[in-house]
C-alpha cells in the first residue's frame, strides 16, 4: 500500500469505528457485531502503530467508548473507569501472560477469572454502607449519574450487609437484563408494532437511561458486582481480588455465578473453556470471561496503559454464526393485528441447536439489508437470544434472484395492511381477523389474564376452528353437548373446561382489563387501571380527560398518553365495545379490589396514595396492605384522599398533598395507622 492509501484507510477506519461507538455506546443500537468491531478496531490499531506518522490524539482507539447522554448530570469517578484489553485466542492469552511475567519480573501469582456479563458498567458510591451515587462509565474519566433509576435495581442495595464497610467505596457492575425479561419485553413490543430490541445488553443500557423513573423501573434490571475503584481508607476493601468478592458478597451485594482463583495459565485455559460451556446456565448473557491478577498491590505494579490495566484481560467467546439458505419468508399475525416477517431458514446446527427460524423484524429491516429469498444468509444467535439474519452473503446470490416483495395484504384474512404513524409495523386492520381472534382469546385466558384452567392455545384453536368461538364472549356461551362431540375430551374434562370457565367470571377487575388486549395496555398498567376505574364499563367510556389533566400530565400513576390514546382508541371501535357488554351482559362485572373491599377493616373510606420510594415496602406491598384493610389506593391526589403515603424523591404529587391540605405520611407512621 502506498502511504496515501495507508492514510486513506485509517481515516475511512477512524470515521466507522467513531461511528459505531456512537451507535453503541450512547444510542445503545449496535449496527455490527462485536466480533465485527473489535477486527475493525484492531486493525486500526495495527495500522497506528506501524505508521505512527499518521497518528491522532482523537482517534477512537485512544479513548473509551462514551454513553454520556442529554438529560443527565454527569459525575466525575473518583477513580477513572477503564475498558479491558480483549483477547480471541489462547496464543493472546499466553502472551498476555507472558507480558506480566515479564513486567513483574515473577510468575507465581494468581489470577482470578470469572465470566464477562454483557451489560453495562456503573459505579456505585457507597458511604459508610449507605449507597450515594450510581453512575455509568461515560468517557471513563465521568459518566452519567443514574442514581434515581438505580435505586430500583434488583440486587442493589440501598445499605449494605455486613458490619464494616470503608468510608467512601466506588463498588464497579454490570447492568443487565435476564434473557426472560428482555423476551418478554420484546414480545410486548411485537405486539404493539413496536421496533424489537436487538438483544438485552441494548435494552439495559438503554432502560438505565430512561428519563422517566417509573417507566425504568417496570423493565426490571439486574445487578452484578466485580470490580473496585476508589476506597478510603485505602486496603479497606481486602488486599486481593478475591478478598474483595468476599467483602461484595458479606455485603449482600450479587457476585458474578463462578468467581475462581487459579495459578498458572493452563489453569486459566482450562477454566475459561469450562466457562464457555456453563455460561448458557446464567441469567445473563456473557460475552467472555474476565481474567485477573489476584493481588491488589501486584496490579498497582503492573499499572495501566491510557485505556486499559495491563493487569487484566478479556477473553471473548466467539458469538455462533453460521450460513443457510433462506427458503421463504412468512408473515405472521399478531393478537393485535402486528405482521411480522419470519425467515424460514434451511435447518442449520447454531449454539448447539438447529435453528429453522429467525426473527426478520420489520419491512424497513428487510429492505435495509435487501433480503431476498433463495439468498444465503448468515444467522448469528444475538446476544445468545434469538436467532437473527444478520446479512446476505452476496457472493452467493443467484443472478436470478429477486428483491422482496413485501405482501399489502394480511396473509391471513385479506385485508390490506396498514402502517399507523409512528410505528414500523404494518398491521392487519380486521378485528374479525382469525388469526388475530384466536390470539386475543389465548391472550384472555392465559395465566396472565382471566387465567381458565385446561384452555390452553392448542384447544382455543380447536374453538375457533369449529367456529364455537368467534370472540372472547363467546367462551361464556360453549355448550357442553357441542364440547363433548370432540371425542378427546371425555365427559369430566369437558366439565373441568365449563367450570373453569365459570370460575374466570370471578376474576379480578385487572385481569379482565389486561385480557381485552388493549394495545400498550400490559399488566401492570391493567392493574393501574384498575385502582381507578370501578368497573369494565367505566373504563370502556373513559374519555382522554379523564387520563390526562389540562398540561397533559397523567391522572393515573402509569397511565401516560400513549396509552390512554391506545385505551380510548380501543373502546371507539364498536367491535371492542361490544365485547365488554356482552361480558356484562353474561353476567360478568369484575369490581374494582377497593369498592370491594371497603367493607370493615381499620382503613375503611380511607383513600390512599403512594408516591416516592418508600424505605422498605414496595409500592405492591404497600397497596396490599391498604386493601387489606379495607382502604382504597387511588393515583391521584383530590380533596378526597384521606393520606398521601410518601418515600424518597415523592415528587409533584406531595406538593398537591400540601396544596390541598391532605395529610402526608412516611412509612412509618404508616405502619402505626394500620397497627392501630
Ligand atoms: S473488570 C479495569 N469484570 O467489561 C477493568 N469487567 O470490556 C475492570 N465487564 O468495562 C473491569 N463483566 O463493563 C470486569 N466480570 C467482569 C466483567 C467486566 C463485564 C465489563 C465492564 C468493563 C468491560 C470491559
Amino acid at each position: 500500500m502506498t502511504d496515501d492509501s495507508i492514510r486513506k484507510r485509517i481515516e475511512k477506519l477512524r470515521t466507522e469505528v467513531a461511528r459505531h461507538d456512537e451507535l453503541y455506546h450512547r444510542r445503545a443500537r449496535p449496527e455490527i457485531s462485536d466480533l465485527d468491531y473489535d477486527r475493525m478496531k484492531s486493525e486500526l490499531a495495527k495500522l497506528e502503530a506501524a505508521h505512527p506518522e499518521f497518528a491522532a490524539p482523537d482517534s477512537p482507539t485512544a479513548r473509551v467508548g462514551d454513553d454520556r447522554t442529554e438529560g443527565f448530570a454527569t459525575y466525575r469517578h473518583r477513580q477513572p473507569m477503564l475498558s479491558l484489553d480483549n483477547t480471541y485466542s489462547e496464543a493472546e492469552l499466553r502472551e498476555f501472560h507472558g507480558r506480566l511475567v515479564k513486567l513483574l519480573g515473577r510468575e507465581d501469582f494468581s489470577y482470578t477469572v470469572e465470566p464477562k456479563i454483557d451489560g453495562l458498567a456503573v459505579s456505585l458510591t457507597y458511604e459508610n454502607g449507605r449507597l450515594v451515587r450510581a453512575v455509568t462509565r461515560g468517557n471513563g474519566v465521568e459518566g452519567d449519574d443514574v442514581t434515581v433509576n438505580a435505586r430500583h435495581v434488583h440486587g442493589l442495595l440501598e445499605k449494605l450487609g455486613g458490619r464494616t464497610w470503608p468510608e467512601v467505596v466506588e463498588i464497579r457492575g454490570e447492568l443487565y437484563m435476564t434473557l426472560e425479561q428482555f423476551r418478554r419485553i420484546n414480545r410486548q413490543r411485537e405486539e404493539e408494532g413496536l421496533a424489537q430490541f436487538a438483544n438485552p445488553r441494548n435494552l439495559a443500557a438503554g432502560s438505565i437511561k430512561l428519563l422517566d423513573p417509573e417507566e425504568a423501573r417496570s423493565r426490571r434490571l439486574e445487578i452484578v458486582t466485580y470490580g473496585l475503584g476508589f476506597c478510603e481508607p485505602a486496603g479497606a476493601a481486602g488486599g486481593t481480588q478475591s478478598d474483595f468478592h468476599s467483602k461484595l458478597r458479606q455485603w449482600g451485594l450479587p457476585v458474578t455465578a463462578r468467581f475462581q482463583t487459579l495459578r498458572g495459565i493452563d489453569a486459566i485455559w482450562s477454566e475459561i473453556q469450562q466457562l464457555d460451556k456453563l455460561r448458557h446456565e446464567f441469567a445473563y448473557g456473557t460475552d467472555g470471561a474476565v481474567v485477573k491478577l489476584d493481588s491488589l498491590a501486584l496490579q498497582l505494579e503492573a499499572g495501566f496503559t491510557s485505556k486499559a490495566p495491563r493487569w487484566a484481560i478479556a477473553y471473548k467467546f466467539e458469538p455462533e454464526r453460521a450460513e443457510t439458505r433462506l427458503n421463504a419468508i412468512t408473515i405472521q399475525v399478531g393478537r393485535t393485528g402486528v405482521l411480522t416477517p419470519v425467515a424460514e431458514l434451511e435447518p442449520v446446527v447454531l449454539a448447539g441447536t438447529t435453528v429453522s427460524r429467525a426473527t426478520l423484524h420489520n419491512k424497513a429491516e428487510i429492505a435495509r439489508k435487501d433480503i431476498r429469498v433463495g439468498d444465503w444468509v448468515e444467522v448469528e444467535k444475538a446476544g445468545e437470544v434469538i436467532p437473527a439474519v444478520i446479512g446476505v452473503i452476496l457472493k452467493r446470490r443467484s443472478p436470478d434472484c429477486r428483491p422482496y416483495r413485501y405482501p399489502k395484504k394480511c396473509p391471513a384474512c385479506g385485508t390490506d395492511a396498514v402502517q399507523n404513524e409512528g410505528e414500523v409495523a404494518l398491521r392487519c386492520p380486521n378485528p374479525a381477523c382469525p388469526v388475530q381472534v384466536r390470539r386475543r382469546v389465548q391472550h384472555y385466558a392465559s395465566r396472565a389474564c382471566v387465567d381458565i384452567e385446561g384452555l390452553g392455545e392448542a384447544m382455543v384453536d380447536t374453538l375457533v376452528e369449529k367456529g364455537w368461538v368467534n370472540d372472547i364472549p363467546d367462551l361464556y356461551r360453549l355448550r357442553r353437548e357441542d364440547l363433548l362431540t370432540l371425542g378427546k375430551s371425555v365427559g369430566k374434562s369437558t366439565d373441568n373446561l365449563l367450570a373453569a370457565i365459570d370460575a374466570s367470571k370471578r376474576a379480578e377487575l385487572w385481569r379482565f382489563i389486561h385480557g381485552l388486549g388493549i394495545t400498550h395496555v400490559g399488566q401492570a398498567a391493567a392493574k393501574d387501571l384498575a385502582t381507578r376505574f370501578r368497573g369494565l364499563r367505566e373504563l370502556a367510556e373513559a374519555r382522554m380527560e379523564d387520563f390526562l389533566g389540562g398540561k397533559k400530565e397523567s391522572l393515573i400513576e402509569g397511565i401516560g398518553e400513549t396509552m390512554a390514546l391506545a385505551i380510548v382508541g380501543h373502546f371507539a371501535v364498536a367491535r371492542n365495545r361490544r365485547v365488554v357488554e356482552e361480558l356484562l351482559g353474561l353476567g360478568i362485572s369484575p369490581e374494582a379490589p377497593a369498592s370491594r373491599a371497603a367493607t370493615g377493616g381499620r382503613f375503611s373510606g380511607l383513600t390512599f396514595v403512594l408516591t416516592g420510594t418508600l424505605p422498605s415496602l414496595t409500592r405492591e406491598e404497600a397497596t396490599a396492605m391498604i386493601e387489606g384493610a379495607g382502604g382504597r389506593a387511588s393515583g391521584s391526589v383530590s380533596k378526597k384522599t384521606s393520606y398521601v403515603l410518601a418515600g424518597e424523591e415523592a415528587g409533584s404529587k406531595l406538593e398537591k398533598a400540601r396544596t390541598l391540605g391532605v395529610p402526608v405520611i412516611d412509612e412509618a407512621e404508616f405502619r402505626r395507622l394500620i397497627a392501630g
